[in-house]
């Protein structure tokens, strides 16, 4: 199944982002002599300063690649390196350092492995990898920081080909890239937000979660319960719902197509949203009443009972101009792709703040991002849905909203 997903991903943003599947990945490895004495033969960084490209995605490479060569991502050694090299030059390079493997075989950069803080700098925090990997799995809604395992994947796998891999990067790296997104002398609107909101111990707990190699090998064991469990809010919230069902259906599945669904909708979400009707920071007419009335326990009952619900999705026919949107975004418009929030199956991600948006309302999708893009609608995190709805036109929000709509 996974595998499905990536080469559905693959094949919708290659359409997208045209970096040729015809990279040569032989001419690639002589072109690469150049980039081995940093970035070392078998694709393993010389020192902790160097990162990694071993097994990295090859369209995250060229991304880079030319990142450097236009001064968008900005680095004293990589912007002559990459000036030097044509488009099929990167092309070629990518190719073969992607088919390299993972691990870098046999050759130890010496950095990963040793385990304990190596730090040079004495800081008096000790670093904490189980607090790293929480923060990686869960993020953290209260501070903004989406769950970085959202974008990067189970145990830094990323799933999505634009989005770098973590495992087997130099821990020191990533702390390193960490700062560099968080002082924002590296810019990507994603990463600049959430190392924002990162601290210190932040950033040391994730580069000593990667630098521990059993707390990333038991991340799957982990993993958040996915299904919200029947519990006693679960059933108070029902009797305290029979208010909304005129309007959102008795099991959260609105009959009218202006009304959302709240079935399976995150409950953090929910709550977030009547917190914000009743505080008049989400404004509508209808719903500022109706939350006015709840208090803070009422809100996260009847949260859990819609959280518990099943979403009913009629069979549509979908689009599939919003399906390679939503999963390619488009890099010339700047829109960043919907996948990378509202994930794979359109579920969201509910610790992150990420509300699902599969099988909703396509007429209420429609509405929503209209009102972002007008700024009608300015609840989300440091608008983060307000800049990409900016860039949408008529015709997008109307295909992404069929597509959206039709997502089971
Ligand atoms: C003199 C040393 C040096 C050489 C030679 C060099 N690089 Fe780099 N490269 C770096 C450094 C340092 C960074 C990290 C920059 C930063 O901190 O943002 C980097 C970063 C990168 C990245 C970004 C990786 C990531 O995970 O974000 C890519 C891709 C890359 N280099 C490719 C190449 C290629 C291809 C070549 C050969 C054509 C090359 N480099 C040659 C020093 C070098
Ligand atoms: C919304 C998706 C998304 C989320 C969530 C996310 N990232 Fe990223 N991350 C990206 C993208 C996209 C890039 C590449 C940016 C670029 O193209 O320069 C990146 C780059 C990075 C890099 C640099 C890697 C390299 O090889 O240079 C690090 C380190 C990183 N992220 C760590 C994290 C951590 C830690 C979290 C959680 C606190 C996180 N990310 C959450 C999308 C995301
Ligand atoms: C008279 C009809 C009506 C009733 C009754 C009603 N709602 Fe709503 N609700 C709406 C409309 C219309 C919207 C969309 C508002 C907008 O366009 O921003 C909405 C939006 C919402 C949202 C935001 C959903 C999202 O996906 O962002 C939540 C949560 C919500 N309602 C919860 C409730 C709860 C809980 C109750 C009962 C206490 C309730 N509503 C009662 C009409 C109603
Ligand atoms: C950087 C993360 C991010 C990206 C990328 C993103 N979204 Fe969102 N989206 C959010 C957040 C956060 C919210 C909830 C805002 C709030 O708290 O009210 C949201 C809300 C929405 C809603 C309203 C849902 C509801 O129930 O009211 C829609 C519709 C939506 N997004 C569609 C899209 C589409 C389409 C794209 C791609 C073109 C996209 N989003 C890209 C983060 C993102």
């Amino acid at each position: 199944m996974k595998r499905i997903l990536t080469s559905l991903i693959l094949s919708l943003l290659s359409i997208n982002i045209a970096v040729a599947a015809s990279g040569d990945a032989g001419a690639g490895k002589t072109k690469a002599a150049t980039c081995a004495a940093c970035h070392g033969a078998n694709g393993i960084g010389a020192s902790d300063t160097f990162p990694n490209l071993a097994g990295q995605h090859a369209d995250y490479i060229v991304k880079q690649l030319k990142a450097f060569k236009s001064g968008d991502r900005k680095d004293p050694l990589m912007a002559p390196m990459a000036a030097a090299l044509s488009e099929q030059g990167m092309v070629d390079i990518a190719a073969y350092f992607s088919n390299l493997p993972h691990d870098g075989a046999s050759q130890d950069s010496g950095s990963a492995g040793t385990g304990t803080s190596t730090s040079s700098a004495p800081i008096a925090y000790e670093p904490n990898p189980a607090a790293g990997k929480s923060l990686y799995e869960l993020g953290d809604a209260s501070r903004n920081i989406g769950a970085c395992i959202g974008c990067h994947g189970s145990e830094g796998n990323s799933e999505v080909l634009i989005y770098p891999n973590l495992t087997n990067q130099h821990p020191e790296y990533i702390a390193k890239q960490l700062h560099n997104f968080k002082n924002k002398t590296r810019d990507n609107y994603a990463m600049n937000q959430f190392a924002g909101g990162m601290t210190e111990d932040d950033i040391a707990d994730m580069a000593a979660y990667f630098a521990d190699p059993a707390a990333v090998a038991d991340v799957v064991s982990r993993k958040v319960t996915a299904s919200a469990p029947i519990t006693a809010e679960v059933i108070a919230g029902k009797a305290k719902a029979a208010t909304c069902a005129a309007c959102h259906g008795a099991d959260g599945n609105s009959p009218v197509a202006i009304y959302p669904k709240l079935a399976g909708q995150s409950a953090d979400y929910i709550v977030k949203q009547l917190q914000e009707f009743k505080a008049g920071t989400r404004k509508d007419p209808v719903m500022a009443p109706m939350a006015a009335a709840l208090s803070e326990q009422d809100m996260v009952e009847i949260a859990s009972y819609f959280a518990a619900q099943k979403v009913a999705v009629a069979d549509l026919p979908g689009s599939d101009i919003g399906k390679k949107l939503y999963f390619g975004g488009n890099v010339k418009r700047k829109i960043t792709a919907c996948v990378a929030c509202h994930g794979v199956s359109g579920k969201g991600m509910n610790k992150a703040g990420f509300p699902t948006i599969a099988g909703q309302n396509e007429a209420y999708l429609k509405a929503q991002l209209m009102k972002f893009k007008e700024g009608d609608r300015n609840n989300d995190y440091n608008t983060m849905m307000q800049s990409v709805a900016s860039k949408l036109s008529a015709n997008d929000m109307e295909e992404l909203a069929k597509f959206m709509a039709s997502m089971k």
